[in-house]
């Protein structure tokens, strides 16, 4: 068994934030998803977000994924920070952070919290109509 934190253990049971953002047809609304593939584990995660486009905003985060207890923490984690930040704070989060938040993650799953960041980057990318650019460090991560 892996030694998770509190945290960690708390949020695998009760995630928060999980499932598909609705549809809407709402003006000056986008909803973008960005999916992330684990070249580690195999694992997937998709990230939704409910943009408002003349604040850049984000009102609504959600996620799935296949991956294991530290990617469910991990995502929901990352959903949980980043509801209510703009587009541009939301882009400066790190992985580190994202393990930081969970109150640390055993090195081995520092991957888990990496898909969550590259989800996110890829996610602000469709938003930006922008290709993805990931980041040398989530390579060395992996
Ligand atoms: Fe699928 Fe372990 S690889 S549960
Ligand atoms: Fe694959 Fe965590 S998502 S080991």
């Amino acid at each position: 068994m892996w030694d998770y934190t509190e945290k960690v253990m708390d949020l695998f049971y009760n995630p928060k934030h999980q499932g598909v953002i609705e549809a809407t047809d709402e003006p000056g609304l986008k909803i973008v998803t960005g999916e992330i593939g684990s070249i580690a584990c195999g694992d997937a995660l998709r990230l939704h977000l409910k943009i408002d486009e003349s604040t850049n905003i984000i009102l609504d985060a959600r996620f799935q994924t296949f991956g294991c207890a530290s990617a469910i923490a991990s995502s929901s984690a990352l959903t949980e920070m980043i509801i209510g930040m703009t587009v541009e704070e939301a882009m400066k989060i790190t992985n580190r952070q994202i393990a930081e938040y969970l109150g640390g993650l055993p090195e081995e799953k520092m991957h888990c919290s990496v898909m969550g960041q590259e989800a996110l980057e890829a996610a602000i990318s469709s938003y930006k109509g922008i290709p993805i650019v990931v980041h040398e460090e989530d390579e060395s991560a992996l």
